[in-house]
């Protein structure tokens, strides 16, 4: 049986394991962006620079391919898509102030730009937009869902928030908070997808935990890029999970594996910024080889996903979802290719 590890696909671009529903998401890209229209005037600018062209728009194409792999697309499809977007980016405008990120799709973040208290009413803004959406669709359960899987979101990233600096995290926690915070609209954007092509019960509960384990997947490789990629590369602020004191798999792992001694400074390091403690965890983390025990729950999380595809039919959309876990499995395996890190993270601005 092939699994992600084994099945990489070398140098495939986004854009071809996206190539099924392309012409969907340029109707999505068109939608969104009439999405504008409905601000008010002295708003509108803020929501179009914050959808930007720049995004992957990963959410909305895991709503296209979960629908596509069970049916016909149609219209709601591409309300679906549009909203599960718009909620992604109410998150990441929120995320990037309580990050104190300053660029966000290479470009200045939304608060960097504008200032933290227009980012959060601007954040609040495209939450209820996305909501109000979500009640065209004549079945409520649907709406119900985007409004459960919303609320799921931001528990998730309030439960992080407090367990900050928290050097006793469980690895068992930080996933938790990773399906909350990540995955989970992962998982609805699929499910619902598979709903509006009117599959039975166990086909949208198959899309679920695909989406599901991709995005806990994605999470741990985003946490990952925060400490081993360069910023120009993914073209936002890296550095601030451990500014901000989130700790993420690859320093769980550090602090797991690390002497005693060692562990003692390292609490130090995390808990208050210093170049000479920064330079420290980035030589740590790269002795203790913390990426690899990552790229290994990456790859596990990835085979669940590519099991749940198992019972569906065999299509084209079928095998983009296949496809996007081996992209993401090559992606996260380019990073012990890539520079070691000479400094973990930036000193707080
Ligand atoms: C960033 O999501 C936030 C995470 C959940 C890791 P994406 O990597 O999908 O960001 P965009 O939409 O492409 O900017
Ligand atoms: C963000 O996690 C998760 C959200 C649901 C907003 P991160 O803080 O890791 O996302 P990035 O790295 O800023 O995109
Ligand atoms: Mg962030
Ligand atoms: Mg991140």
């Amino acid at each position: 049986m092939s699994t992600a590890a084994d099945r990489v696909r070398g140098g495939t671009k986004f854009s071809e394991v996206l190539g099924p529903i392309e012409a969907a998401l340029s109707q999505v890209e068109d939608r969104l962006g009439r999405q504008v229209g409905a601000f008010e005037p002295g708003v509108s600018d803020y929501v179009r620079y914050a959808l930007g062209t720049q995004g992957k728009r990963l959410r909305p194409a895991l709503a296209l391919l979960g629908g596509g792999a069970c049916g016909p697309l149609n219209d709601y499809h591409i309300t679906l898509a549009v909203i599960v977007e718009m909620i992604h980016l109410a998150t990441l405008v929120h995320d990037d102030i309580m990050d104190g990120a300053t660029m966000r799709r290479h470009k200045l973040t939304v608060s960097a730009r504008w200032g933290n208290e227009i980012s959060v009413l601007l954040g609040d803004c495209l939450f209820a937009h996305a909501l109000k959406l979500a009640t065209d669709f004549p079945d409520m359960e649907v709406c119900r869902r985007i409004a459960h899987a919303t609320n799921v979101v931001c528990e998730g990233e309030i439960l992080q928030t407090q367990r900050r600096f928290d050097l006793e995290l469980s690895i068992e926690d930080y996933l938790k908070f990773v399906e909350m915070k990540t995955a989970e609209l992962f998982a609805v954007s699929c499910e619902l997808g598979a709903f509006l092509a009117g599959a039975p019960a166990p086909v949208k509960q198959s899309l679920r935990n695909y989406g599901m384990a991709l995005g806990i997947a994605y999470q741990i490789y985003d946490d990952c890029v925060d400490i081993f990629e360069q910023e120009n590369e993914a073209g936002k602020s890296l550095g601030t999970d451990l500014n901000k004191g989130k700790l993420t798999l690859p320093i769980l792992t550090l602090l797991r594996r690390a002497s005693e001694t060692e562990r003692d400074q390292i609490s130090i390091d995390l808990t208050s910024y210093s170049a000479p403690g920064a330079a420290r965890l980035a030589a740590l983390v790269v002795k203790h080889r913390t990426l690899d025990a990552s790229l290994e729950m990456i790859g596990h999380y990835l085979d669940t996903a590519l099991d749940s595809l198992k019972p569906l039919p065999a299509s084209g959309f079928t095998t983009a979802l296949r496809n996007l876990a081996f992209f993401l499995q090559s992606r996260s395996l380019a990073l012990s290719g890539g520079s070691k890190p000479a400094s973990t993270h930036a000193p707080t601005h």
